[in-house]
């Protein structure tokens, strides 16, 4: 069932294929180079320890002791490391706080200070020993604790008059929803090595965007830019938790020029749950009114996320709010209430799978109580040819062929809609369903195509793979744009010394990168053309008229006027040749359409056991509309790996803070359950729709979408169950005993 797109009326021949990854045997075989694996000569090992308080201040650090201990070479704390200047803010990147550089606490496990020693041991063991006296001061932690405040990146949405919609309805659903903290948690535990020479800094680093690292280091130390160089050719996952320049960098990139020795510093486990994002507790409160046949008549959404004082959550809990279904009266309202809480950002899906939770399992609700099909009540307000708000076309939106095939494939049409009416043996069965949105982002990205004599290609772009496939999709595109094999194109990734890329984040690079290269290599035909001699045949034409085909530059209309590569640059007196290109997106008013985004359909068979409270998912079908796939085998377990992510969301992850001190209560994997394979059923992946008419590649971002939708088909699927309506993630046991 899973169709597969190429663009129509280009030479695709490697795009549209299942090619396995291009960088699978470095990792099977281990010898992909992780930032973990780096190690140097004369390399020492920092320890970062953590606060014990939620709020207040640091009155005495007593580190004279710690310095007589084995291998021991250096203890900052605030009195004494580097005073850092304020970095740029760059996007989602930026940094939540500089550390160490006074003695206030914001929230328990905070960054208080860096022990340096010879070897992790070493540094573990005095981290472990240090001595730090608190005053402590009231901690506000829960949300009545603080006040809300806008959010930096997402305004108010208020369409129509959503109390008059409100009045004039015939049903009604007002309720209030919430989400539990998560945390990203990539296997690779993240960290850094510094080496310094002089002014010059080589990081390689546990990042998704190496190129605001560099940008964010150079301006914190106050050294050029161009002398500063991030690598990172692999890391172990992201999920998020890789696109901000956490403190723990700056700290090792800190003790390394005090120390003028190479610094490595990883995190610990319990660490990733405390330093480096994750998705904060939501709460949403929604309002949903429609007439007798479903028609939506009011969608109010106000939601708020809990910030850190440090850093506002990223938010987006109402970016979709307002964007898939028609409604002529629309209010969402979306806030961040600033507590002692660790640094909330970007985990898979942001904001978009929370928010989907509540409207998803709203509408559900609101189906009830109409008495109609779940899928019929979407069905009946999916805005599928204009955006709702703009009015204009959709670039793409196959958001009704999601619904309609994902429910021919899971067998919707036999669903009695009755609660509690469908068992196998002892067992309560349950179908739900959701749809999902996921924006699209398509940042800028620059990428540098080089053509050799032997006919073989370079590509590079200082981006990241998280582990997502960029390597093989990337390949795989310009092996089609420049008419070679994927073997003789060598695409480099991970350094910031390669033309700038956009993160590795809102599953955007694909589809940014895919244009930046496009781009190069239409830039590189106009540098052939330039290198013909005056009687060849392809004299005149324009980099337009030709096309690159089997290691040569031949004309579009007619591929026997033809000239190899090998032949040309030699022509040329040259032995390469380069072009960079970069992201030229439309305006899109000029473009007269509405970019659109992901788009799915969710549909889920729960099976509870009403005696012990188990619950189990025992099949799920996920129809996505992502544009264009370029690699049909990766974007599947792109989706399954959102799924089972969405499964976790759904039955397990709740990162658990204690309300008196503020400690991450469950912060390892011993005691923060995530979804095993024994959790996951086999999962149906489909994918619909065409090639995006906005995107350049007409792709629209396969890695977030797939988590979408996921908690609500799982949600209505436990009521359609049991008849019991639950409205707070996690879904556990204990909610579900009789
Ligand atoms: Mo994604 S949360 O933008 O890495």
């Amino acid at each position: 069932m899973t169709a597969t797109h190429s663009r129509p009326g280009s030479p695709d021949t490697w795009v549209g294929q299942g090619l396995d990854r291009v960088d699978g045997p470095h990792k099977v075989t281990g010898t992909a180079p992780y930032p973990s694996d780096v190690t140097m000569p004369g390399m020492l090992h920092a320890m970062v320890v953590t606060s014990t308080v939620p709020a207040g201040s640091i009155t005495k650090i007593d580190t004279s002791a710690l310095l007589t201990l084995p291998g021991v070479r250096a203890v900052f704390t605030h009195e004494n490391f580097p005073r850092l200047n304020e970095p740029p803010v760059v996007a989602f990147g930026d940094a939540p706080a500089m550390p160490l550089q006074d003695a206030r606490i914001s929230f328990h496990g905070q960054e208080v200070a860096l022990v340096v020693a010879d070897t992790p041991q070493e540094a573990v063991e005095a981290a472990r020993l240090i001595e730090i006296t608190y005053a402590q001061e009231p901690a506000r932690l829960d949300w009545s604790d603080g006040v809300e405040e806008p959010l930096p990146y997402l305004p108010d949405v208020r369409r129509g008059d959503v109390d008059a919609g409100w009045a004039n309805a015939d049903a009604r659903v007002g309720a209030t929803y919430t989400t539990a903290e998560n945390v990203n948690n990539p296997l690779g535990l993240m960290g850094s090595v510094a080496v310094w020479d002089g002014d010059h800094l080589d990081f390689h680093d546990s990042t998704q965007w190496p190129v605001a690292v560099r940008k964010i280091l150079a301006a914190m130390f106050g050294v050029p830019e161009s002398g500063v160089r991030v690598l990172v050719p692999y890391l172990g996952g992201g999920f998020g938790a890789g696109l901000n320049t956490w403190p723990y960098k700056i700290l090792c990139a800190g003790a390394a020029r005090v120390l003028d020795r190479p610094v490595k510093l990883m995190l610990t486990r319990p660490q990733m749950f405390k330093l480096v994002g994750h998705r904060p507790d939501t709460e949403h409160r929604v309002r949903l009114a429609a007439r007798r046949d479903g028609t939506l008549t009011a969608i109010e959404h106000r939601a708020r996320s809990m910030g850190a004082l440090d850093k506002p959550a990223l938010g987006l809990l109402t970016a979709a709010t307002s964007q898939v279904y028609a409604c002529p009266n629309v209010t969402t309202v979306e806030r961040t209430v600033r507590l002692n809480r660790r640094y909330p950002a970007a985990m898979r899906g942001p904001g978009e799978a929370e928010g989907n939770w509540a409207i998803e399992t709203a509408l559900d609700e609101l189906a009830y109580e109409l008495g109609l099909d779940p899928l019929e009540l979407r069905l009946r307000n999916i805005s599928a040819l204009v955006h709702p708000g703009s009015g204009l076309p959709w670039s793409s939106n196959a958001l009704v062929e999601c619904c309609r095939v994902g429910a021919e494939v899971f067998g919707w049409s036999r669903r009695d809609p009755r609660p509690g009416s469908m068992s196998d043996g002892d067992l309560l069965l349950g179908w739900g369903m959701a749809t999902a949105f996921y924006g699209a982002y398509l940042p800028v990205s620059t990428a540098r195509v080089t053509l050799y004599a032997d006919g073989t290609a370079a590509v590079r772009a200082a981006g990241t793979d998280i582990g997502t496939g960029t390597y093989t999709v990337i390949t795989q595109l310009a092996a089609d744009l420049l008419g070679l094999q994927p073997r003789q194109v060598d695409f480099r990734l991970g350094d910031s010394d390669l033309p700038d890329s956009a993160q590795s984040g809102g599953s955007g690079l694909a589809s940014s990168l895919s244009a930046a290269v496009m781009d190069a290599v239409a830039n590189l035909r106009g540098g052939l053309l330039g290198l013909l001699d005056p009687a060849s045949p392809l004299r005149g034409a324009s980099p337009d008229e030709v096309v690159c085909r089997d290691g040569a530059l031949c004309r579009d209309a007619d591929p026997s006027a033809r000239i190899s590569f090998g032949d040309l640059l030699t022509r040329g007196g040259l032995n390469q040749l380069s072009a960079e290109g970069r992201v030229r997106l439309p305006d899109p008013q000029q473009a007269g359409m509405h970019q659109a985004g992901g788009f799915g359909a969710r549909y889920v068979e729960v099976a509870i056991d009403p005696l012990i409270g188990r619950l189990r998912v025992r099949r799920i079908v996920s129809a996505t509309d992502a544009g264009r796939i370029l690699n049909p085998k990766l974007a599947r377990s792109q989706i399954i790996g959102g799924t089972v992510g969405g499964i976790g969301m759904a039955m397990f992850e709740e990162t658990v803070t204690d309300p008196d001190t503020g400690r991450v209560a469950n912060g390892t994997f011993g005691d923060y359950l995530i979804a095993s394979c024994a959790d996951v059923p086999d999962v149906e992946v489909l994918f619909v729709g065409g090639p995006d008419r906005f995107s350049p590649a007409g792709t629209k971002g396969v890695g977030e979408i797939g988590l979408v939708g996921v908690a609500a088909a799982i949600g209505n699927a436990v009521f359609h169950a049991t008849g019991r309506r639950l409205r707070g993630l996690p879904i556990t046991i204990d909610q579900l005993l009789l």
